[in-house]
């Protein structure tokens, strides 16, 4: 832990992001931010998914460009910098290892405190970016936050910037992951819950029925609607080989209409049983469009105050490590040059 004297003013903190697919870095000047640089690795298209050595290697070499371009853009020097926040977890452990290395190296150099960030955190708090000349309506605590991505699929309870609590998560395959694996069911490239939300806006979300989960409490699971859609498509494709292409896009409809109820049913249970009525939602699956037209239904419907994100801030970013740090900083919260990084999911 180091000490409350080392915060400077203005507080410059650059934020690295490096726990799967992406190498990002961020500069946030006294809470606005200035740059957020992102690049996202090809590699794994062709694999169908994301290859953990593959992954880890493209983080090292993208992450000396990715940090100059962000503090270029930014147009600040690297001795500008008052802390560096990086994601420690949960994610790959290789590709977590390329940021925290990282971050340790250039913090030594430049003399400066790091900063460990939870990317689950990150994610929620992304609400809290400010951007230059954008005056933003910011959640107030406490809140409820529907955390949806590739790994995760999550009702936060978050009672401040750095207290939150899990009351519900998957127990099995995260959202993004059912529309990932279900695209590539239908031949769709990698990630392909993009590519369910272009289909699912031309087709009929009630073409089909699929098995929903019955979990007890705020959990979720989406391995049995997987299959559900697997076994749909091979029990058609038996006297019809042309099933995929003729129904694409109702499949795709029908698919992200289950996603969206199952996801929905169990906030609304949470918003219910809480009485939060302050409502987020954070994530990859936070781009998609059915979701976003979920969230103002139940708004308008329910009386929830809600908060969806600009789409450049759903999937991973360095903008909400740094915002996360951010408040990590104010706090005098500094990180030790002995951490590691962990994998597992906590908050
Ligand atoms: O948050 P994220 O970038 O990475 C993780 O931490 O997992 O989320 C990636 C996930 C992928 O599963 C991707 O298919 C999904 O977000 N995703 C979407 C959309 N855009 C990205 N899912 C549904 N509709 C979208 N428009």
């Amino acid at each position: 832990m180091e000490t409350e004297q080392q915060k400077k003013s203005p507080a410059c903190i650059l934020g690295i992001e490096s726990s799967c697919d992406d190498t990002s870095a961020a500069v946030l000047m006294d809470g606005v931010l200035r740059s957020n640089v992102i690049s996202s690795q090809a590699v794994h298209s062709a694999y169908g998914g994301v290859v953990p050595e593959l992954a880890s290697r493209a983080h090292q070499q993208n992450i000396v460009p990715t940090v100059s371009e962000a503090i270029r853009r930014a147009g600040i020097r690297k001795e500008d910098i008052s802390a560096i926040a990086y994601t420690r977890g949960p994610g790959l452990i290789g590709s977590l290892l390329v940021g925290n290395s990282f971050t340790k190296g250039l913090a030594t150099a430049l003399n400066i405190p790091m900063i460990e960030v939870n990317h689950l955190q990150g994610h929620v708090l992304a609400h809290f970016i400010q951007e230059p000349d954008v005056d933003k309506r910011v959640p107030v605590f406490p809140y409820l936050c529907l955390l949806v991505s590739g790994g995760n699929s999550q009702i936060v309870l978050v009672k401040a910037y750095n207290d939150m609590q899990i009351i519900g998560q998957t127990i099995d395959d995260a959202a993004g992951e059912a529309f990932d694996k279900c695209a590539k069911v239908l031949g769709g490239p990698y990630p392909g819950g993009p590519y369910v939300d272009k289909l699912a806006q031309q087709g009929d979300p009630k073409a089909f029925q699929f098995a929903k989960p019955h979990i007890d409490g705020y959990d979720y699971s989406f391995s049995g609607l997987k299959t559900s859609f697997l076994y749909l498509i091979r029990d058609h494709l038996k006297n019809e080989p042309d099933f995929i292409d003729k129904q694409r896009a109702n499949l795709c409809a029908s698919l992200q209409r289950v996603v969206i109820e199952v996801l929905m049913q169990k906030l609304k249970k949470a918003v219910d049983d809480t009485g939060i009525r302050c409502v987020a939602v954070a994530g990859g699956v936070s781009a998609n469009s059915g979701l976003r037209t979920a969230f103002s239904d139940y708004a308008q419907r329910y009386g929830w105050d809600i908060f969806v994100p600009k789409i450049s801030f759903t999937t991973d970013n360095a903008a909400m490590i740094a915002v996360t740090g951010y408040f990590k900083y104010l706090d005098g919260v500094f990180d030790n040059i002995a951490s590691t990084p962990f994998s597992k999911v906590v908050i």
